[in-house]
């Protein structure tokens, strides 16, 4: 059934795991994430940004996981991703969906607390659950000053009186984790101390971790040795991303991974039969390799596995 994502969290937090949301963008990534859902029985979220909308357009998309839910029976919720607006927050509550994302962390502490607070009375009325976003995402540089961290990183005070004034559902937090492929250019680190005094500051709130793909080499290494070129890619390591499930983060959030499997599989799939030009061939590498690394994460990664 589509779900909202409020009894996800409940027991993911106490369970001391974490589902993923997965940004979707046509039928071969949906069916490819949901398969591995199916086979792991897990509850599952599906993402859509305003660039998916843009791509797919809406209908298309919202047809495609009514499908998904219908083939597979599993509890999906159907996400706005980074919401930057009222507006097209609102459409997506009209438009079904059980959960959306009002990112307001660009702008000034007051104006964040009042558009997430005009979205939640929106979607409350309608049953619909709310994610907002709390400080900027980026990495952390090892020479960065304190100073430029506290500007940036979600502060825990502004995080306890932002959900207490918002009511907001989920809280979105910026402990040095950043969108793509390039996360970190030294070792990875991510801001735990931080995590630790949020989590304890808002003791059964759930916590979202953005840009939290890992970065799976053995994708980067296809891409660049079948024609692609992203060299220095890297990713969040899978141990972090544990640990912080087993704190307060309750939804893990993934679209590099997916991309970098559909275009390392593609990628192989083209240079290894150069006479194939049947879209199925190539399209169905990557929904399997999608499948399998979603499986990997369900399992090994964010514990959500037989919930
Ligand atoms: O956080 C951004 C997601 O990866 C979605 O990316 O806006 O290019 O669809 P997009
Ligand atoms: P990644 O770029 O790490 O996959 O993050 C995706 C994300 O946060 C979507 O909102
Ligand atoms: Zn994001
Ligand atoms: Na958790």
């Amino acid at each position: 059934p589509l779900v909202t994502s409020k009894e996800m969290f409940q027991k993911a937090y106490e369970g001391g795991y974490a589902v993923g949301a997965f940004n979707v963008n046509n039928m071969e990534i949906i069916q490819g994430i949901v398969e591995a859902g199916k086979e792991e029985n897990a509850p599952l979220i599906l993402q859509v940004s305003a660039g998916a909308r843009k791509y797919a357009k809406p209908v298309y998309l919202r047809k495609l996981v009514e499908a998904a839910i219908e083939d597979t029976g599993l509890p999906i919720v159907l996400h706005l991703d980074h919401g930057e607006n009222f507006e097209i927050c609102k459409a997506c509550v009209d438009d079904g969906f059980t959960s959306v994302m009002i990112d307001g962390s660009k702008h000034p502490f007051e104006e964040n607390i009042a558009i997430t607070k005009q979205v939640v009375e929106y979607a409350h009325e309608r049953g619909v659950v709310v994610e907002a976003e709390l400080g900027k995402l980026a990495g952390i540089e090892d020479n960065v000053k304190v100073t430029e961290r506290e500007a940036t990183f979600t502060d825990p005070d502004q995080a306890v009186e932002f959900v207490e004034r918002t009511g907001v559902d989920s809280l979105a937090v910026a402990i040095g984790t950043s969108h793509g492929a390039y996360k970190f250019k030294g070792e990875p680190k991510l801001d735990f101390e931080r995590l630790e005094k949020i989590t304890k500051m808002l003791p059964g709130f759930p916590l979202v971790l953005h840009g939290a793909s890992t970065v799976l080499p053995e994708f980067v290494e296809s891409c660049n040795k079948y024609g692609g070129s992203i060299p220095g890619a890297k990713g969040v390591p899978e141990e972090m991303l544990k640990k912080a499930a087993g704190m307060g983060v309750c939804k893990i959030n993934i679209d590099t991974d997916l991309r970098l499997a559909m275009t390392a599989s593609v990628r192989k799939y083209l240079a290894e039969n150069p006479s194939e030009f049947d879209p199925r061939k190539y399209l169905g590498a990557g929904r399997d390799a999608i499948k399998e690394m979603v499986r990997h994460k369900i399992k090994n990664v964010l514990g959500c596995n037989g919930k």
